[in-house]
């Protein structure tokens, strides 16, 4: 957890609220305090805080001390005196929400704070301090916050300094002066005002002013904040601005306090150091401090209106130009900014379901992997949490899985349970100078919101092995021990272990046995029922990656068997091969862990691009969405197991209106055409094709983009056709038509489709097959045309359903303009 303390004043604004009925001045009583405010909006968006500060031995004090206490900020720092009272402070609002103060402080029990009270042995291991100048107005708090920031530097804390100045505080302007230029001799990080750096340097050009102010002071990174403008940044080289946030001020208190503490949260999550900071995460870090800065100014009182990470999201979210919108989907999963690739950690436990994934969080193409997180009660509404893994000195963070540890076999939850993640830690071999992937853990006690690498990392190597990546582990009752299974190059290779910490190889599957197009990756094991006939199979899951001689790139198969707590042993002959999805975008698809018994269901999520062409996709600030989550099931199919699947039930909830028709001719002359202005649409269609020739659904937008969905009843061919679906010249395979073979049974298909912004799903026969493709049409979807290129297709039935986003805000402004603009 990160472990930032803050020091100096905490005190209660009194904030205008109207008049009585009698015609008096109200206020309203709101605990703040420059400091505190940056704990609290610290411990607000998860991480460690605490606050080191003094308050009076009455009313306001314990209030201030709660207040603190509700919003998670440790107090164990906070000392009480009886020798002052709890420092108060008047605020006047005028029309924009601009304050001015006045103060009742003198002297204020904040100003009391003295050496004595400082913790240093908690200073010398906080990651960040955080100070101010008004703690350094009177004595002996000025003494007392020196001697923290002295031991900070000291001991190598980062140290972050914001002036807030309020010159009725100081005995006069030059002495404030003085202990400003103090803090910035020791700040690594400035935050300062336009006003505030006038009053240092004497210059109204933030440019010029924060230059000297770098070249004087030597501070790594100055941010001039702009209030709705942004702010403006200065880091060793680099230097910009970074746009704000457009909102209706009610309150500007804590705004910027909430900026800062959204700033140092993001500086320490990174773990790197200052001048690490590349452009692209300077610039989202500020971005992100910006919503937190904007959010707080439209609630009264600063302390206890910080905002989370979910908040934030959605107000950068919200505001991205069209541009970089426009194929965010409406229900599909994807990461809030940057590159995503393969689901990790599928796991549920405690009523959410959890979504890790491979993530790179400053670029917006495959580069460090981290593990993005996300969670969800019903698997369609996600929120994103904070990033739960990082890259770390055994290297980058690939696939793998997450378990509940029930019974604490891996002795890590001190007689609990909790979430063991199962990795790939992937480095470069320092002896071979090739690559090294070995596997690791990481586990939490505090249901996902905070991992802890486990000491012994790697837990399993194997030195020949080049690539030997994403393990999946499950608990197997017969053999009472878990079992994993991970992939080598062209084959499965299985391990069995009593505690997740020590694994023995059992045996391996897969060399010569199904597709090689590509190396095996993201294995999956489960055992499924076949129908309802009481018998069951394993299935094993293997995706294969991209070969630059198959147009297909990559994609997964699966095999059909059994396990005998070994090894996995094939029911089909080696050069059988089944896949998952015939759509071009369905990579690395795992199911989830520990769903419930009652539940029941095997639900799996893919990851829905193509290596082929995944880091060049036109999507915008993102890259990389997840598939619709799938149940999965077995039917005996002429006599052969397969697959099947199908969106899992809880996506029906998104359905807004429905339309049906019944028993519609359709012939070339008179096709079937709806008219819509909504691009969230599910379809679902059963045609009898006995007397016509190829059918087509189309989906055309307002441009020039059209999808195709065909059914070909003389080759018993389903196709996708993307060719003129919008954007395709980004890569040359990405334009095509391909397909599968799907039997009419009694002259009849039966197609259920879904359409989002940037995809199409399309299952048939209840899910025994599917397909799943990306797609970037130029303008939103406009129309359905349903048409027959000869003879006659009888629509039994169709029903077309609008969809309501996942996004909880609501549309974005940047898809209604679109729309209005296309
Ligand atoms: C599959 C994959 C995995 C690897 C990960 C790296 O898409 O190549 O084998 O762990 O992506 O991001």
């Amino acid at each position: 957890m990160l472990n930032v303390i803050a020091i100096g004043e905490v005190l209660i604004d009194f904030t205008p609220a109207g008049r009585t009925s009698g015609g008096n001045e109200q206020f309203e009583c709101n605990p703040g305090g420059a400091p505190a405010n940056v704990a609290a909006a610290l411990s607000r968006l998860g991480a460690g805080s605490a606050l080191i500060g003094k308050v009076g031995e009455d009313q306001f004090g314990s209030l201030l001390r709660d207040a603190l206490l509700s919003s998670g900020v440790d107090v164990a720092g906070v000392s009480v005196t009886n020798e002052a009272s709890t420092t108060l402070a008047f605020v006047h609002l005028d029309d924009q929400g601009d304050r001015s103060f006045s103060f009742f402080r003198k002297p204020g029990a904040d100003t009391l704070l003295h050496s004595k009270d400082i913790p240093l042995d908690r200073i010398e291991t906080c990651q960040a301090l955080h100070f101010g100048s008004l703690s350094m107005t009177h004595e002996p708090a000025r003494t007392a916050t020196k001697t923290a920031v002295l031991k900070a530097k000291e001991a190598g804390v980062l140290l972050s300094f914001d002036p807030n100045i309020r010159f009725a505080l100081w005995e006069s302007k030059e002495e404030a002066k003085q202990y400003i230029l103090w803090g910035m001799r020791h700040a690594d990080i400035l935050k300062i005002s336009e006003e505030e750096l006038y009053f240092i340097t004497g210059s109204s050009d933030v440019e010029k002013g924060s230059l000297e102010l770098q070249q004087q002071y030597d501070i790594a990174l100055i941010v001039v904040t702009l209030a709705e403008k942004g702010c403006y940044y200065r880091l060793a080289g680099q230097d910009g601005y970074v746009r704000g946030f457009r909102v209706k001020p009610i309150d500007t208190t804590g705004a910027g306090d909430a900026f800062l503490g959204c700033l140092l949260y993001k500086i320490l999550e990174t773990g790197r150091s200052l001048d690490d900071l590349t452009d692209q995460q300077i610039i989202g870090m500020l971005t992100f401090a910006n919503a937190g800065g904007a959010i707080v100014t439209t609630r009264k009182g600063a302390l206890g209106s910080m905002p989370t990470i979910h908040e934030i999201n959605r107000m950068i979210e919200s505001n991205k130009p069209y541009e970089e919108e426009r194929f965010r989907p409406g229900f599909h999963f994807t990461p809030p900014d940057h590159w995503a690739n393969d689901p990790n950690g599928l796991v549920y436990y405690e009523g959410a379901y959890h979504l890790f994934y491979q993530h790179h969080p400053y670029g917006n193409q495959w580069g460090p992997m981290h593990w993005g997180h996300a969670v969800s009660e019903d698997l369609v509404r996600w929120e994103h949490a904070p990033i739960a893994l990082f890259p770390d000195e055994h290297g980058a963070i690939f696939s793998g899985c997450c378990v509940v540890d029930w019974n604490n076999s891996s002795g890590l939850f001190e007689n609990s349970h909790g979430l063991v993640a199962i990795f790939t830690h992937a480095d470069t071999n320092p002896e071979t100078g090739q690559p090294r992937q070995r596997q690791s853990l990481a586990y939490s006690d505090d249901k996902g919101q905070t991992w802890h690498k486990y000491d012994g990392n790697p837990v399993l190597a194997e030195d020949d092995l080049i690539d030997f990546r994403d393990p999946k582990v499950f608990w197997h009752s017969p053999s009472e021990r878990w079992v994993m299974v991970i992939v080598a190059g062209d084959r499965a290779r299985f391990y069995g272990s009593e505690n997740l910490r020590e694994w023995s190889f059992t045996g391996e599957f897969g060399s010569g046995e199904g597709s090689h197009d590509g190396v095996w990756e993201c294995p999956d094991l489960f055992e499924l029922p076949i129908d309802d006939t009481g018998r069951s199979k394993w299935v094993l899951i293997i995706s294969i990656g991209d070969n630059p001689s198959c147009p297909e790139g990559s994609r997964t198969q699966y095999f059909i068997g059994e396990f005998d707590g070994n090894t996995f042993i094939n029911d089909n002959p080696a050069d059988h091969i089944m896949w998952l999805d015939y759509g071009r975008d369905n990579y690395a698809g795992v199911t989830w862990s520990d769903i419930p018994e009652q539940d029941g269901r095997r639900v799996i999520i893919g990851w829905m691009s193509n290596w082929k062409y995944a880091n060049e996709t036109p999507t915008g600030s993102w890259r990389g969405a997840m598939t619709l989550p799938r149940a999965l099931s077995l039917t005996d199919k002429d006599g052969n197991v397969v697959l099947t699947q199908m969106p899992v039930r809880e996506i029906e909830r998104l359905r807004r209106e429905s339309k049906s028709w019944k028993d519609v001719a359709v012939t070339p002359e008179v096709p079937f055409i709806q008219k819509t202005n909504e691009d969230l649409l599910e379809i679902e269609a059963v045609m009898d094709v006995r007397s016509g020739d190829e059918v087509q659904l189309v989906m055309k937008s307002s441009g020039q983009s059209e999808i195709i969905i065909g059914y070909d009843p003389v080759r018993q061919w389903l196709f996708i056709d993307r060719s003129k679906s919008g954007l395709i010249d980004f890569h040359p395979s990405f334009a095509s038509r391909h397909g599968a073979s799907l039997v009419a049974a009694d002259s009849e298909i039966k197609l259920h489709i879904w359409l989002d912004r940037n995809a199409v799903e399309v299952y048939a026969d209840n899910g025994l097959v599917a397909m799943t493709d990306q797609i970037f049409p130029d303008a939103p979807i406009e129309s359905i045309k349903i048409s027959a290129k000869s003879g006659q297709i009888i629509l039994n039935s169709l029903q077309i359903h609008t969809l309501e986003s996942i996004h909880q805000s609501g549309e974005r402004s940047g898809h209604t303009s679109g729309r209005k603009d296309a």
